[in-house]
């Protein structure tokens, strides 16, 4: 496995030697299909959440090299994403960043050539400051036009800028400017800004209708680390803030609320089910932050779990909402989709056993009708009249996720009987699950 992983490393371009932490620098590689975006707003991109793999919280400064075959990018993870600690201390002779040569012997653009030629893509790290969070050389305000440029030059797709080492009103300059500078390159760039996090995400001091047409996702929150309390924190802080968030959200524009951790060492398998449905819930960005070399059968399968990824992924691009919050310690999560459909998750914070849940979907708000359920995780599928209690038992930190396709509607056929008219009748037809996946 390691010569494999240095030989692809080798053949990307990219040296496996240990970083300025002493560890090594990992990047992943996934193979499979490539998904072509279309076009909207400032530059088009991410029409529906951007999917990929990003390496700061489990690599750090760390990139080791992977190539995968394992299906990842028919799935949609096409972004393989570099985070701090690329570059060199210094700036080439003509002002241009520069990647450590001992990492990229190659430079950067082999790498990119080596992810096109795999149908993915390749993201890169920026701070709007003097300096990265870890110490790196930044993109001051005067050095915004050419890092752009050099950015789109080496064929790079997307750029994460951080917002470490810069005042505030430096950033109300320096978001803006990055966005239009990308632009004037001609290149599409996917822009994820981080400077939202950086002013608290809240209104007055971040404008969400601004970030909406300079950026196409943004860091609203603090950084995840591989712990059920950093989710927990996370999910609490965007769902007490929905009414701001969740108009911000739409097709190239999302609020990005952190790194998938699942596959790495602090969530249980009930915890991960958890992460992954709700940001399906919040149309959130899903970005993995794991080894793919070394992940369980059981973390792959929920990060590659079609139906929670068709949720996150619905063209409407809706952001969903938390609709109850129940003393008992049970959340319900509601997102509208696509063609009338809709995903519900019941979620427990208990801490003691499964809980069993009753409520109807009446309850939640949904309209006289029959409708059919698809479980997400358990594949299993019933369908439900509005009006009928039902029981969900949600373990402790645990979800419940259901693909809730709108009612049969009912179409009106001519009955022939020896070729005359006879009356009427009502045919059921299909909820609208989708078929790919069941
Ligand atoms: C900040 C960001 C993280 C990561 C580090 C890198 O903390 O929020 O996601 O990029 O910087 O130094």
């Amino acid at each position: 496995m390691v010569t494999e992983v240095r030989q692809e490393a080798a053949k990307a371009g990219v040296q496996p030697v240990p970083g300025p932490t002493g560890m090594h620098l990992a990047m992943l590689l996934f193979t499979s299909a490539v998904s072509v975006g279309t076009f909207a707003l400032d530059n088009g991109l991410m029409r529906t959440p951007p999917m990929g793999w990003l390496a700061w919280e489990r690599f750090r400064c760390d990139i080791d090299y992977r190539l995968s075959e394992d299906g990842w990018r028919e799935l949609g993870y096409v972004y393989v994403n570099i985070d701090d600690c690329w570059a060199s201390m210094d700036r080439d002779e003509k002002g241009r960043l520069q990647p450590d040569p001992k990492r990229f012997p190659g430079g950067i653009p082999k790498l990119a050539r080596y992810m096109h030629d795999r149908g993915l893509k390749l993201g890169i790290y920026g701070d709007m400051g003097t300096h990265t969070c870890g110490g790196y050389p930044g993109t001051p305000l005067d050095k915004i036009k050419i890092d752009a440029q050099t950015f789109a030059d080496w064929e790079v797709d997307m750029l994460k800028f951080d917002g470490c080492y810069s005042n505030a009103t430096e950033q109300e300059q320096g978001y803006p400017l990055m966005s239009n500078a990308l632009n004037a390159t001609g290149r599409p760039i996917g822009y994820s800004c981080s400077w939202p996090a950086y002013q608290g995400g809240l209104p007055p001091k971040v404008n969400y209708t601004q970030l909406g047409k300079i950026c196409n996702l943004w860091r609203n929150y603090g950084d995840i680390q591989d712990s059920w309390d950093s989710v927990l924190d996370i999910i609490n802080w965007f769902f007490e803030n929905q009414d701001t968030l969740i108009p911000a959200a739409g097709p190239g524009r999302w609020n990005d609320p952190d790194m998938l951790i699942i596959g790495d060492f602090g969530l249980s398998m009930d915890q991960s089910r958890a992460q992954m449905a709700i940001w399906a819930i919040m149309a959130a960005p899903l970005f993995m932050s794991n080894d793919l070399r070394t992940i369980s059968s059981g973390a792959r399968s929920i990060l590659q779990n079609k139906m929670a990824i068709s949720i996150n992924q619905d063209p409407l691009g809706i952001q969903g909402r938390r609709i109850i919050k129940e003393k008992s310690g049970i959340d319900v999560y509601w997102r509208p989709l696509s063609k009338d459909d809709s995903a519900l998750v019941f979620f427990s914070r208990r801490n003691d056993m499964p809980y069993r849940y009753q409520t109807s979907l009446k309850k939640l708000n949904y309209t006289t009708g029959s409708y059919k359920i698809f479980d997400v995780f358990t594949e299993k599928t019933m369908t439900l009249k509005d009006s009928t209690d039902f029981v969900v038992s949600v373990n402790p930190t645990g979800v419940v996720m259901w693909y809730v396709s709108a009612p049969a509607k009912l179409s009106l056929r001519q009955l022939y009987k020896g070729g005359k008219l006879q009356g009427f009748a009502y045919d059921d037809d299909e909820n609208s699950i989708p078929p790919v996946f069941l």
